[in-house]
């Protein structure tokens, strides 16, 4: 029998929810007193919060002034599905899928749009092969998967003179890694991800690229209301300065400003960025010399910094997703690590959310947890054999 020791010290936030992800330290809901409730979204108030949430946004992720950054229904899905809805259909389109989501936006584009796209697909801990990627078509890929624990590195296989346009859903990379602004013409995330916000919110920005083509290109397909952004072929470019297509929550507006606020005052998407490497160095340095875990990311020049993904290699283990299942369920009992088991669709293991409003003391206090509740549940299994 080995010795399983109960580790002395637990994380003081057991959130490690891959979304809707921990909330900014500190938070409480007295910090949203300045919310405009029971207000009209069109009042000179409503307005005034829904344009500095997007000036904001605009200074912290250093978007260009020549992008444009809209708040839109729906979350992250409904900023994707309104850019796949509005600008493809043009040109030949290539997705690029190596997770869950990404293959949500094949089906959509294939079977919903029934677009004859190209589809390249690499297994969960891999992305696809850059090199191979057409630019002359219209590019659908996610920055980073969630469910997979990889994401792209950079953006020098983009090339900056590519003739298609390039869609990115980057909800679990914007406010933790760099992107590259010139090589995307759209960039889509979520309030809910990265800096703790709620759901239902997502965030559209267009480069001027995806605006001459919504001006330039009317779909062959029916749009709903929610889906427009021109009208007479012309950007509506009132959503672009906070009038929202319907009516948006303006509690969730003020958390996400102050989510804003607490990014500002710790640096800038610079210390984001350090927070988030900070912590999943924290879980790669304690699994490097354990021959039980492993990383889900097969090389780690694309190893997530958000959503690290692991997975079990205990050559004693059965059952994997059975074993997962339960040493996720002891460390949430534990309550050292609530949400922490792998997504639904992706290979058994953890997933520890390692993003900005995550703090490294938490993850740090974690690992020997995790090492606990695997050696913990390896002792009845031998007990159970
Ligand atoms: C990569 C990716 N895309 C899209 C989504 C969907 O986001 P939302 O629920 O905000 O629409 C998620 C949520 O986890 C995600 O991780």
């Amino acid at each position: 029998m080995t010795d399983v020791t109960t580790p002395a010290a637990r994380p003081a936030n057991p959130r490690f929810s891959s979304g809707p992800c921990t909330k900014i330290p500190g938070f409480s809901l007295d910090m949203l007193d300045d919310a405009p409730l029971g207000r009209s979204h069109r009042a000179a108030i409503g307005k005034a919060k829904l344009k500095e949430a997007i000036d904001l946004t605009r200074e912290i992720l250093g978007v260009p002034a020549d992008y444009r950054i809209g708040i839109v229904p729906a979350s992250d899905t409904g900023a994707v599905e309104m850019a796949l809805w509005s600008l493809l259909g043009a040109r030949p389109v290539e997705m690029l899928a190596w997770e869950s989501f990404g293959e949500g936006w094949v089906t959509d584009v294939v079977k919903q749009l029934k677009l004859d796209a190209t589809v390249r697909k690499a297994p969960y801990g891999e992305i696809v092969d850059f090199a191979q990627v057409d630019f002359a078509r219209d590019v659908v890929f996610t920055w980073n998967g969630t469910t997979s624990g990889v994401r792209v590195p950079n953006g020098d296989a983009i090339p900056a003179n590519r003739a298609g346009l390039t869609i990115c859903d980057a909800t679990s990379a914007a406010f933790a890694m760099d992107l590259p602004w010139d090589k995307l013409d759209v960039v889509t995330f979520s309030w809910q991800k990265v800096l703790g916000g709620e759901g239902a919110h997502g965030v559209l920005v267009l480069g001027p690229r995806a605006v001459e083509r919504l001006e330039s290109y009317t779909p062959a397909w029916p749009l709903p209301k929610i889906f427009r952004m021109t009208k007479g072929g012309k950007l509506i470019e009132g959503i672009f300065i906070g009038e929202t297509i319907n009516t948006p929550s303006m509690l969730c507006v003020e958390d996400y400003l102050v989510a804003l606020k607490w990014a500002q005052g710790i640096g800038g998407l610079q210390g984001l960025i350090a927070r988030t490497e900070a912590n999943a160095k924290a879980v790669r340095d304690f699994i490097a010399d354990k021959p039980w875990i492993a990383d889900l990311a097969a090389d780690p020049a694309t190893g997530s910094t958000t959503s690290v993904c692991l997975k079990f290699t205990d050559a004693r283990i059965t059952d994997g997703a059975a074993f997962a299942k339960a040493v996720a369920k002891r460390l949430e009992k534990e309550g050292v690590a609530l949400d922490a088991g792998a997504y639904r669709d992706a290979p058994p293991g953890l997933r520890i959310w390692c993003g900005s409003t995550v703090e490294t003391a938490d993850v740090t206090a974690l690992m020997p947890w995790v090492e606990w509740a695997f050696t913990t549940e390896i002792e009845a299994l031998a007990a159970a054999a």
